[in-house]
């Protein structure tokens, strides 16, 4: 299949292309780079052995848009591209909201006028809001939302639910991703933040190789087993391997399924702390602060659906989650080249 992977040269995107191409299909990125940067292009290429088409454009842009689909016989989408940075969100609601969801309609427009009826859409975790209990699991209600971040993902879910509606050959997959983690083996391709990171894995890796002092963790009076917030932290080739699984799912079935990527399993912070010590033979100085404002305490995924309806379960371990961060951060200590 000819799939078109807008925000391909994202963090999730990138490692998403390879797996389809090492999978038999064909990939075609657009991306503007808003979030990423042209030499991850060279390094997937690289990677892979091939040149990936490559078009630098806004997905929100109709015309930009019209002439990939003009250029490629595209079969599906894989729509990641999007703003995703939670605290900006909240300062910046409308870049979030005209980013975020103007892409999303612009693509539609763009694919019904070309007959394309597949699409995969990086959801989140997030839409479950705070109300619900652990596991989550994909028919509980979703909203309470914290963030305009998280309402662009719901949002997004319910547009095309409302397409699908009126479009009895369309198929969606909505896939809520969990804590995306770790690098390609490659140690080529990886996640590239800017400034300071907000994330965990990216800052004890900078805290490993001397960026940051140390690691600030967010409380530990929480209810969980130390007391340290607990996530469903997924490798990011699992994840990538997720999609492959979703598109020949879609490319089967009609209509829209909610679909969470995780592995099932929560750790806390701590628990990251001394797997990433352990694994690469190296101290993370820390020290416990108050806890950050919008966190939940704890949640990770059922992940029985995916393995019913995708036959796709993440097979990497936490140890393999950490290797692969710090081979990214070793031989990248400055992320991608400009
Ligand atoms: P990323 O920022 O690395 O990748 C997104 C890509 O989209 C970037 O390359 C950016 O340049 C591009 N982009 C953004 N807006 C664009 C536009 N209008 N036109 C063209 N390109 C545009 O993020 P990621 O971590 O790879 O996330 C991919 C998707 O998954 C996002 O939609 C994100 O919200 C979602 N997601 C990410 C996480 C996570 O923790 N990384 C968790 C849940 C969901
Ligand atoms: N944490 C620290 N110190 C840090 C960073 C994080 O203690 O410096 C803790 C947090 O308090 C939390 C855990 O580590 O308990 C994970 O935090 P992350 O920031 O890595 O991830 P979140 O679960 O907060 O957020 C992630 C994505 C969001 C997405 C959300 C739900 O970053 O984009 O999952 O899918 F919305």
């Amino acid at each position: 299949m000819n799939i078109l992977l807008t925000g391909g040269a994202g963090y999730i995107g990138s490692h998403t292309a390879i797996e389809l191409i090492e999978a038999g299909h064909n990939a075609v990125i657009a991306d503007n780079f808003v979030n990423s940067n042209p030499s991850i292009v060279k390094r997937m290429n690289e990677i892979i052995g091939q040149t990936i088409p490559f078009y630098n454009i806004d997905v929100a842009d109709v015309a930009a848009l019209d002439e990939v689909f003009c250029k490629h016989k595209i079969d599906a989408v894989i729509h990641f591209a999007g703003l995703k940075a939670v605290g900006e969100s909240v300062q910046i609601p409308v870049k979030y909201y005209r980013n975020n969801i103007d892409s999303t309609l612009s693509l539609l427009e763009i694919m019904a006028k070309h007959n394309v009826h597949t699409f995969i859409f990086s959801s989140s975790a997030t839409v479950y809001g705070n109300m619900n209990n652990i596991p989550y699991i994909e028919n509980m209600h979703v909203g309470h939302c914290s963030s305009p971040y998280a309402w662009t993902k719901l949002f997004i879910e319910q547009i095309l639910a409302d397409v699908a509606a009126v479009n009895s050959d369309f198929s969606v997959v909505l896939l809520r991703y969990f804590n995306p983690v770790g690098a390609h083996p490659s140690g080529k391709i990886g996640e590239n933040p800017n400034g300071i990171p907000n994330n965990l894995f990216p800052y004890i890796s900078q805290v490993a190789i001397g960026k940051l002092a140390e690691l600030k963790i967010f409380g530990n009076d929480y209810p969980t087993k130390d007391g340290t917030g607990v996530r469903d932290y997924i490798h990011v080739v699992d994840l990538a391997k997720g999609h492959v699984a979703a598109l020949e799912y879609a490319e089967k079935h009609k209509g829209v399924e909610a679909i969470n990527l995780g592995t099932g399993t929560g750790y806390s912070v701590l628990d990251i702390v001394k797997t990433f010590e352990q694994t690469n033979n190296i101290k993370i100085p820390y020290q416990i602060v108050s806890r950050r404002a919008g966190d939940i305490a704890e949640y990770y995924a059922d992940v029985s659906k995916a393995l019913l309806l995708l036959n796709w379960k993440a097979k990497k371990t936490l140890a393999d989650m950490c290797r692969d961060t710090w081979r990214w951060q070793t031989q990248n200590p400055d992320g991608y080249e400009k």
